[in-house]
């Protein structure tokens, strides 16, 4: 009986495996595309949280939950053709919601930090909730991260979870009610595509991002310091201690930060003499991207040898934050009791600059009403044997 109640609170909503069509299990480990949706488990408020997983062609499936948008699991193929995780993530909704540093999760309102959780927009200063050092952070105590979205699947042989959230005046101390989007797309490419849209009754401040953890060993095997990583861009965005930007550009030539070619990532990135890798414990800073405009290009590259795996950032965005899980330590429980350590994965989130509402050098990143905030950024998975 539990086994028929768990099966019937699946809804197969792909046109090909409707739930009325779907008579055994069997079905979904065809490599059929679509999304199936289970129920996640409830939070303390009462109500309920699901689990959706889109499934492609060759078999790639992403799992998302619509607590925190929170991307649970992204499986790619190995050089050999086998599926893994590959990213860090948790066994439950109570794990999630307990302490979860920010995996797989949507960020917003505004993702990285504000200094002194202070901005001024059109004369007016708004005070944010500070949650990091006496700066804000990822949205504050209750970002994006940790809200419940309405979610909309979309059928098809590229199924896709339309996430909805509105953010009200005020919330976290940000002006304006924000009415946002996020749409997860799994490609038949291999690739998942993240588009986010937002609009607002009120002047205020947006930066939306994803902020998932890769290990592209598959099952975060060891640490993340033999990936090889190229990063598209010639500049990047030095911090004080407290990791907000100084407001100057640095070239990244004859520096630890400079990927412009291939470069293993664990190479310089102890190098204590500079103090920058100092500040960040590693890197956790933000590269400014190559090129201009809101076409989607290239910016990243991360290569896994032992897997052969190889992940493609493309984004609209202006910049990435590189950020080598420095701040793991073990105490976050994983996937199946496992703990992960100190750079056990690796985060490229696409972004605008740091502190941008405190640096008019910066683009901006106000959005009033009437405009559209609108961004892509897509990662795609393939392999190379060397
Ligand atoms: C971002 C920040 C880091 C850290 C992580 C979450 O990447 O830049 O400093 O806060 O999120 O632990």
């Amino acid at each position: 009986m539990k086994g028929l109640t768990q099966f019937l609170s699946l809804a197969l909503v792909t046109g090909v495996l409707t739930m009325n069509s779907c008579t055994s299990k069997k079905e979904t480990t065809e490599q059929k595309s679509g999304i199936e949706k289970a129920s996640y488990g409830q939070l303390a408020d009462g109500q309920t949280a699901d689990l959706y997983t889109l499934r492609n062609a060759s078999g790639m499936t992403a799992k998302i939950t619509n607590y925190g948008g929170i991307l649970v699991g992204l499986t790619a193929p190995d050089k050999d053709g086998k599926f893994e995780d590959v990213t860090l993530g948790q066994d439950s909704l109570s794990a999630y919601v307990k302490n979860n540093p920010y995996f797989g999760a949507l960020i917003g309102r505004y993702g990285n930090r504000i200094a002194k959780g202070k901005f001024t927009l059109d004369g007016k200063t708004y005070s944010l909730v500070t949650n990091n050092m006496g700066n804000h952070l990822h949205g504050g105590t209750v970002g994006f991260d940790k809200v419940l979205w309405t979610a909309t699947p979309i059928e098809g042989d590229e199924p896709a979870l339309k996430l909805t959230y509105t953010a009200k005046d005020g919330e976290e101390g940000y002006p304006g009610n924000l009415s946002v989007t996020v749409t997860y797309t799994l490609q038949k490419d291999n690739a998942l595509k993240i588009d986010y849209q937002a609009t607002t009754d009120k002047p205020t401040v947006v930066n939306l991002t994803n902020h998932t953890y890769f290990n592209l060993t598959g099952g975060a095997k060891r640490d993340i310091l033999d990936h090889v990583l190229t990063l598209n861009a010639d500049r990047f965005i030095p911090v004080d201690k407290t990791l907000i930007p100084t407001g100057k550009l640095q070239p990244v030539a004859n520096t630890p930060f400079d990927f412009t070619k291939p470069t293993v990532i664990g190479a310089r990135i102890n190098d204590s003499t500079d103090t920058q890798i100092k500040y960040g414990g590693g890197y956790d800073h933000g590269w400014v991207l190559n090129g201009s405009g809101d076409s989607l290009k290239l910016a990243a590259t991360v290569y896994e040898p032992t897997s052969g795996r190889v992940m493609e950032v493309r984004t609209t965005e202006p910049a990435i934050q590189f950020y080598t899980g420095n701040f793991l330590d073990g105490s976050v429980m994983g996937r199946e009791g496992f703990a992960y350590k100190k750079r056990y994965a690796l985060c490229l989130e696409t972004e605008h600059y740091p502190d941008s509402p405190n640096q008019p050098s910066f683009p901006t990143t106000v959005l009033r009403p009437g405009q559209t905030y609108k961004t892509t950024t897509v990662y795609q998975f393939s392999t190379r044997k060397e």
